[in-house]
Order: C-alpha cells, then sequence, then structure tokens
C-alpha cells in the first residue's frame, strides 16, 4: 500500500506549517516570519524561522529546513505514513491508499492477523471468566483498568480449546499453526502453545497483534513462553509497550526495562513510556528503531553484576549510534529489585527521581574503566586511555565525541587524545550567483512560484541540454496544475524521487530571507529567463549553421 501523491499534493495544500510546527513549539511573530530557538540544535537566540507564506521552515543557524511532512519526520519523529496520517488528521483528511502493483496485499498475512485479533479477544473474555487468573493479577496489585489497557488475557487449562474453538476449517487450522498458537508434535498431533497462562499481547508499532507472551500463574516452568518466530514476529527487533507508549503522544524518552510486567506496572503508576525487550539482549536494531523516534533511551537494569554487565553491553551497541542529540543514560536499582516491585514499593516519585538521577552514559563509561586501573599511577591513567579511545572511537564525530575526549584528557592529564578533524559539512552559503541559470530559476520558481506566469516559452527551454533542465520542466508543469501550492509543499512533491536532495538544496539557497520589493524579483526572474532563450536561440543558430553546412556538403557531394 501507498499514498499517492496527488494526495500528499492535496494535503500540503490544506495543512498549515505554522500551526503544526507551533503545536510542539512554541512558535513568536517576527515581520512576515515566525521564530523560535532551534528545535535540532542548541542555541539561545532564535534562528529558527517558519515562514507561513511558503509553508517552509528553515535555520539559519544550522541549515535545518523542510516542510510540514519534513518536520514530523525529523522533529517529531514519525515514519512517513505516520506523519501523512497526523497531518492528515489534524487537517480532517481522510488518508488515501493505493495499492502498490509492486507488493500486492497478501491476503493470507491480513488472515494470520485477524485470527491474532479473534483469539485475543477470547483469552480476554476467558480472564473475566477465570477467578484463579484474575486472582492472580490482583495479587500482583494489578486493576482491571491497567489489565484492560494492555489487553490482558488467559488462556485455560486444556490442550485443544483454541483449537477446537477456531479450528473449524482446515484453512483456519493452518492459520492457527502459522501464527503459533497451536502447535505440532512430531506425531502430527496439534495443540495450544498457551495453557493456563496469562497471556501479554504484543503489538507492533501499528498496533496490531503480533505474537504473545504467557506467564503461568503457578510455579510450573517456563515461567514466560512466547509466541515462536512467525511471519508476524521477528525476534530480536520488537518491543513490549511500544504501541502504548506512542501512543500516549510523541515521546522525547523511553525506559528500557526487561520485564512485561515491568512495563505494565510502570504505566500502571503513571510511567507510561517504558518498553522491554521481550526476553532478549538489547540489540541495534531496537536502537536504531528507538532512536528513530526518541533522542533519549534510559535503560534501567539490576543493580547486581549481571545487570551491570548488561548495561555495559547495551553502552557497547550504542556507541556508534549516539549522533547529534541523542542521549544514552542507566538506572540501577538497588539489589534484589525490579521496576515492577519498586515502584509498587516506593511510589511514582521516588521513581521518578531515579529517572531524574539517572547516571549519563558518559559517567557510566568513564566509571568503569577507572574501577579497571589506578587512576594514581602512571601506568593506569595510559591504561585507561588505551581502554577508553577505541570505545569513544565509535562515536560519531562530532561535538559528544570531542566533550568525552577532553574528559579523558581531564582524567589522565593527557592531552593529545584529539582524532583527526572530519571537513565540515557541505557549506549552505555557496553564493546564489555561483549556481547555473537553471538552477537559479528553480530557485526562483520555488520562492515565488507565482512568477510561473512569466514563462511564456517553456518549450524554448526544453531544448536545453543542461543540468537540471528536466527538474525545471517538471517544475514548472507542477506550478501551473498547482498554483496554491507554495515552496513547502512543493519539494515535498519530489520527495523520494531523484530530485530530492538537489530540490531541497536549492530551496535554501537565500532561503526566507529575500523580499519581493518593487518588483525586484519579476526583472531578476526575466533576465535570467532571457538569457536562457538566449541560449536557446544560439544552439537554434548553431543548428541551422550545421543544417546548412550539411546541405552544403550533400550539394558538393553530388
Ligand atoms: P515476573 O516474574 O512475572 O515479575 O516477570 P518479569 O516480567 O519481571 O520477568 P523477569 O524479570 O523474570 O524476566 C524478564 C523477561 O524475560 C520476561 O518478561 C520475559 O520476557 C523473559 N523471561 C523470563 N523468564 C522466561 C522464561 O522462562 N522463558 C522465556 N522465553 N522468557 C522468559
Ligand atoms: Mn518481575
Amino acid at each position: 500500500m501507498h499514498i499517492p501523491r496527488y494526495f500528499i499534493d492535496e494535503l500540503m495544500a490544506k495543512v498549515d506549517i505554522v500551526e503544526l510546527i507551533n503545536s510542539y513549539i512554541p512558535l513568536r511573530k517576527m515581520g512576515k516570519n515566525y521564530v523560535a530557538c532551534c528545535p535540532f540544535h542548541t542555541e539561545k537566540t532564535p534562528s529558527f524561522t517558519v515562514s507561513s507564506e511558503k509553508q517552509f521552515y528553515h535555520c539559519f543557524g544550522c541549515g535545518a529546513s523542510g516542510s510540514a511532512i519534513g518536520f514530523m519526520l525529523n522533529y517529531a519523529r514519525f515514519e512517513f505514513v505516520e506523519a501523512i496520517q497526523e497531518i492528515a488528521s489534524r487537517v480532517g483528511m481522510e488518508v488515501v491508499y493505493e495499492q502498490n502493483d509492486t507488493s500486492p496485499i497478501d491476503n493470507s498475512i491480513v488472515d494470520l492477523y485477524q485470527i491474532m485479533q479473534q483469539v485475543a479477544t477470547y483469552y480476554r473474555q476467558q480472564l473475566r471468566e477465570s477467578q484463579i487468573a484474575i486472582n492472580y493479577l490482583k495479587q500482583r496489585g494489578l486493576t482491571g483498568q491497567i489489565t484492560r489497557y494492555f489487553g490482558l488475557g488467559y488462556a485455560p487449562n486444556g490442550w485443544d480449546n483454541v483449537l477446537k474453538i477456531f479450528g473449524t476449517d482446515a484453512e483456519t487450522r493452518n492459520n492457527l499453526l502459522k501464527t503459533g498458537l497451536v502447535t505440532q508434535n512430531d506425531a502430527g498431533q496439534r495443540y495450544d502453545r498457551f495453557r493456563n497462562r496469562i497471556i501479554f499481547p504484543i503489538l507492533d508499532r501499528r498496533g496490531r497483534i503480533i505474537a504473545f507472551g504467557g506467564r503461568v500463574i503457578d510455579q510450573s516452568k517456563p515461567k514466560y513462553l512466547n509466541s515462536p518466530e512467525t511471519t508476524l514476529f521477528r525476534k530480536g527487533g520488537e518491543l513490549y509497550g511500544w504501541y502504548f507508549a506512542r501512543k500516549q503522544g510523541v515521546l522525547k524518552t523511553v525506559i528500557v526495562v526487561e520485564g512485561y510486567m515491568d512495563v505494565v506496572a510502570l504505566a500502571q503508576y503513571g510511567i507510561y513510556y517504558a518498553v522491554a525487550t521481550l526476553g532478549t539482549a538489547t540489540t541495534a536494531k531496537h536502537l536504531t528503531f528507538l532512536f528513530r523516534n526518541v533522542s533519549e533511551i534510559i535503560f534501567c537494569f539490576d543493580g547486581d553484576a549481571a545487570g551491570q554487565k548488561a548495561a555495559w553491553r547495551a553502552l557497547e551497541i550504542s556507541l556508534p549510534l549516539l549522533q547529534g542529540s541523542r542521549q544514552i543514560r542507566f538506572i540501577f536499582l538497588p539489589q534484589e529489585h525490579d521496576p515492577d516491585g519498586l515502584i509498587r514499593l516506593e511510589g511514582t516519585q521516588a521513581f521518578n527521581k531515579r529517572i531524574a538521577q539517572a547516571t549519563p552514559l558518559s559517567k557510566f563509561l568513564f566509571d568503569t574503566l577507572q574501577q579497571q586501573v589506578d587512576m594514581n599511577s602512571i601506568d593506569g591513567k595510559a591504561k585507561l586511555v588505551e581502554l577508553a579511545k577505541p570505545l569513544i572511537n565509535q562515536l560519531p564525530t562530532g561535538a559528544y565525541q570531542d566533550l568525552m575526549l577532553q574528559e579523558l584528557s581531564k582524567l589522565t592529564g593527557l592531552n593529545n587524545l584529539f582524532v583527526a578533524k572530519p571537513q565540515l559539512k557541505q557549506s549552505m552559503d555557496t553564493s546564489f550567483r555561483e549556481l547555473s541559470l537553471i538552477e537559479q530559476a528553480i530557485v526562483y520558481l520555488l520562492h515565488y512560484p507565482e512568477l510561473v506566469k512569466l514563462i511564456k516559452y517553456p518549450e524554448k527551454l526544453s531544448f536545453l541540454n543542461q543540468d537540471y533542465i528536466k527538474l525545471l520542466l517538471e517544475l514548472i508543469e507542477f506550478i501551473q496544475f498547482h498554483p496554491q501550492l507554495r515552496l513547502g509543499a512543493i519539494c515535498e512533491h519530489w520527495r523520494g524521487t531523484e530530485y530530492e536532495s538537489t530540490i531541497n538544496l536549492l530551496a535554501k539557497k537565500k532561503a526566507l530571507s529575500f523580499e519581493n520589493i518593487t518588483g525586484i524579483i519579476e526583472d531578476e526572474f526575466t533576465s535570467i529567463l532571457n538569457r536562457l532563450y538566449q541560449s536557446y536561440q544560439k544552439s537554434i543558430d548553431f543548428l541551422a549553421q550545421i543544417n546548412s553546412k550539411l546541405a552544403q556538403i550533400t550539394q558538393e557531394n553530388i
């Protein structure tokens, strides 16, 4: 499924970028534009500018820029489709989906999701009817409200409850096997996977049930049983609780805990932004996903040696991912406590204090390494450098890496630890005049789409054989068809195409700064056009010359 471009164009015509951004960051009116301190870099005076007229944001400090959709992707950290859905719901439009020819909807997968949904409903209903299961949850301190919120259920005792109730035809019986709800022994006998267990539905980030976790209510083993890996459920990437946390709004922080019960208990006590890794260690896949959505991850581990070890592993995986404003911190709980037990014991306020005082990654890194060396000796300090440098080298180059190196210098008294500085990123302020005529024309049209009416002879341009002529022609046609769209919306039209980066780069040239005083823009644009027409004329003349030469030659040869 994909969202057709025409819908995105319509959506972009309707959304107001000022209103949208203002709902995340309070904007102040300044002249024609709105400003705020830039959310993409740290600054004290506002250089983040939002233009209502152009439906475009741009930071003069760090160069971040884009449309309403761009903001939702870069700031609110939505996935593309989610961003469209969010904006559409804000402006009251129904998203149009189109079937993608290359990936037809797989009906069999739809069936699997449906079965998961139906069986989850059955498990919930069974929970309401089982006093033993209800008592177990009560004794663990769960309220009815939180139980319903997470959709917890109960798989009753017995080998074939689900199999009998749902497996009424051969196809469904097969699907039950495919979802892992039913399993099969070597003799080919089929039976329910989950028996006499509390059921935790595991949702993907769109809220579809992809698996279940089941906990025993007595002392039997194993304590937890999860769905096997299936078409719907890929292990090592899913996070229990993410859908519920995200549902509460845009998140800046998540807490990563170990267990289902921890997620549920924290939510019951108001800390709704916890997720659990489903019994596996944290993977780079988990972290990459989370960092696309939040800027801070707080790991919560037991205070014992195993917890320390797990934290160190999380640190090692995180290092290469720590670019920009991303942050990692650690909470180490007192021995013998997990978040579930602790928050029930000490309450929300005390737990929030632990969150506020969580150890930054840098401190955890240096503290841990310092424990391995004798900081009172020169040898020890040299050893510290040796241990720390390979770790610090894994950080992306940037301010954070610099600070870590500074810290290391401070600790050891050694100064020449700095790694080679990379080149500054592509300079943004290449002057407008250095652009080709075609590029200049594109910049003008992006910022002043109404100039399109001055283009009387687009067909003449189509003869030009220069870089970006195709883009210019597409742009002219697009603006003619959508006269109401402004800069942000226009750029959006080229997202995902070969011209995406070009158009975004050109949109930044002169960005929001140049104003149209007394028709100067029209004059300049006309002059660019004229020069383009001239080169057309020249090539026509040239062609004419060649033609007549050819004619001459042919004649001479006859
Ligand atoms: P409670 O004992 O109910 O409080 O469980 P918990 O959620 O605190 O889990 P615990 O800290 O014991 O374990 C953390 C996570 O590891 C669990 O939530 C499960 O995802 C996983 N886990 C624990 N025990 C088992 C097990 O026996 N089998 C499997 N597959 N996973 C387990
Ligand atoms: Mn527990």
